[in-house]
């Protein structure tokens, strides 16, 4: 049985991937960090409202004897003033929080939820920034970076009003195994890869949707 802390619980990905820790019998507890209070309550979940996302000290307990953080937040592009602000969100807050975690639980995994066509070398600054977080918190921490395609997830505040509405689209594509995948799974494949002592590794959309129904059987 495991515990968990989750970053990015109100937003489409940390949604299904608290409701996949939720249900999930190998999941003992769930102590999910946010900015604003979540409308689930449950018995295995702890919720703990914080606002500085570069310095953890006043939820610093909340990262001591878990045996995996699992890393949700995120922010579009399109939703920032520009490169600083991108890269302080997704680069600065994820490598503090790893930090945090190296101190207050040594052993645990550090799981990242990244994006597909996530590359150094690009010319779009939202993915180089991203495999920078990648390369970054796989040298800090041993990180597991996760690549999905188009995520399935649950409602949430930030999702631009076309997104939504293209949403029924999206699905058409659930057919294919490397642009779609449902956010619960995701949070499967999270929990299956902490049981497995997975780290330093990057795993692209085809990849999760596998392991995730592999811990269905
Ligand atoms: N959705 C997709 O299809 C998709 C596909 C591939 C990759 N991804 C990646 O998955 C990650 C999550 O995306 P999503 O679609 O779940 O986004 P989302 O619905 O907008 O949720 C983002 C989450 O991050 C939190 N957050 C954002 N900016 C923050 C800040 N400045 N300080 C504190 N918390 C902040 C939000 O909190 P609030 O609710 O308080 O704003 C929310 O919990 C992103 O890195 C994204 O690039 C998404």
């Amino acid at each position: 049985m495991i515990k968990i802390l989750l970053f990015g619980a109100t937003g489409a990905a940390g949604g299904s991937v608290l409701r996949a820790a939720l249900a999930s019998p190998h999941v003992r507890e769930v102590r999910a960090i946010v900015r604003r209070p979540l409308e689930l309550a449950h018995e295995k979940l702890r919720v703990l409202i914080h606002r500085d996302y570069l310095d953890y000290g006043a939820v610093e307990a909340a990262f001591a004897g878990v045996d995996a953080c699992l890393w949700c937040l995120g922010i579009s592009v399109r939703q920032v003033s520009g490169e600083a602000e991108y890269r302080t969100i997704t680069h600065d807050y994820a490598l503090a929080a790893a930090q945090t975690l190296r101190r207050q639980s040594p052993g645990a995994a550090f799981h990242f939820v990244s994006g597909q066509g996530t590359r150094l070398d690009s010319r779009m600054m939202w993915s180089r920034v991203k495999a920078e977080t990648e390369r970054d918190l796989i040298d800090l921490a041993g990180a597991v970076c996760w690549r999905p395609a188009f995520i399935d997830g649950e409602d949430s505040a930030n999702s631009p009003r076309l997104y939504q509405a293209l949403r029924p689209a999206f699905r058409l594509l659930r057919g294919f195994r490397g642009l779609y995948v449902a956010g619960e799974d995701i949070g499967r494949a999270m929990i299956q890869a902490t049981r497995d002592g997975e780290r330093g590794r990057i795993i692209e959309n085809a990849e999760i949707r596998r392991i995730a129904d592999e811990s269905r059987r």
